[in-house]
């Protein structure tokens, strides 16, 4: 029941009307028994969102695209992983101490942990904020890790930064790695015909993971698949960053597959 003492969640975004947190954090509250709401805003200002933390005492939010680093400079504290990424997707309202972190580095990670990271050679395609929390995540796992992006420029700065190799776009077809990682909007609704990876590059010991979850089975995967190789959708590592987010929020793990049916049976 709403009542009085509901505690405030939500997500800052812009756009936002379309995220999928709420779908997810309200199922994940009701199911733990929690007396708490989590709402989608659309916001112009990382300041002002920030401001409205503090007013209204929200316990607790996520950040998404673009607030994801220039929400920084308005928190009292950065987790230091976060601080190394340069990006925080997530607040804690710690009684009025506004703390920031980032869990898209665990979460993408903890798709590919059965499969081992270690040692393994990791190519992720692409340079943006995503690429940049995947990459310190594995790099975190001790992956040997290759950056290729389409602007060079902006791809060797992030193998410099984790220690990875750099291979320009137009050598893609040369890469040999264990597991490919997409990270770029390559696939994504409306263009879903586009591929981020060059399918004679993909060879059956692989796995293949793809961030983009609209359409879940993005022309990647499914070459991937055809090629026999593992591969892992999007909603993976989305539903693996919200779980980190609801545990650092009520000290609870929710549950990840009611999480995933929920977004599935959800329009
Ligand atoms: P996000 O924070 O979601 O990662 P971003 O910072 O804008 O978003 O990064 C998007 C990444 O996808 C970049 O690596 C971008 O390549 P550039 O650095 O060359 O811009 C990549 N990307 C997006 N659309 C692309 C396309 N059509 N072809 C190749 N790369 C693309």
């Amino acid at each position: 029941m709403i009542d009085a003492a509901t505690r405030l969640y939500c997500v800052f975004g812009n756009p936002a009307r379309h995220s999928k947190g709420p779908v997810i954090h309200n199922a994940a509250f009701k199911n733990k028994g929690i007396n708490a709401v989590y709402l989608a805003f659309e916001v112009q200002h990382a300041a002002g969102a920030v401001q409205a933390v503090r007013t209204l005492d929200i316990r607790g939010a996520s950040v998404t695209i673009p607030f994801k680093e220039s929400i920084m400079e308005h928190l009292d504290w950065i987790d230091p992983t976060a601080r190394a990424i340069g990006a925080v997707n997530t607040i804690v309202n710690e009684d009025g101490v506004l703390k920031g972190y980032n869990t898209d580095c665990q979460a993408a990670v903890a798709p590919l942990i059965p499969f081992g990271v270690s040692g393994k050679v990791v190519c992720i395609v692409g340079a943006g904020g995503a690429a940049r929390a995947v990459a310190h995540g594995i790099a975190a796992q001790d992956g040997d890790i290759i950056i290729t992006n389409r602007t060079e420029q902006k791809g060797q700065a992030l193998a410099e930064a984790v220690n990875a190799r750099f291979i320009p776009a137009g050598e893609m077809a040369s890469i040999r790695a264990d597991v490919v990682i997409n990270t770029t909007s390559i696939g994504m609704t409306p263009k879903v015909d586009e591929i981020s990876f060059p399918p004679e590059a993909l060879i059956p010991e692989m796995v293949v993971m793809d961030v983009v979850y609209t359409p879940l089975r993005t022309r990647l995967l499914e070459t991937a698949e055809q090629k026999g190789c593992t591969t892992i959708d999007g909603l993976s590592m989305f539903i693996a960053q919200a779980a980190a987010q609801f545990e650092l929020w009520t000290g609870t793990a929710p549950d990840t597959d009611l999480m995933r049916s929920t977004i599935l049976t959800t329009d």
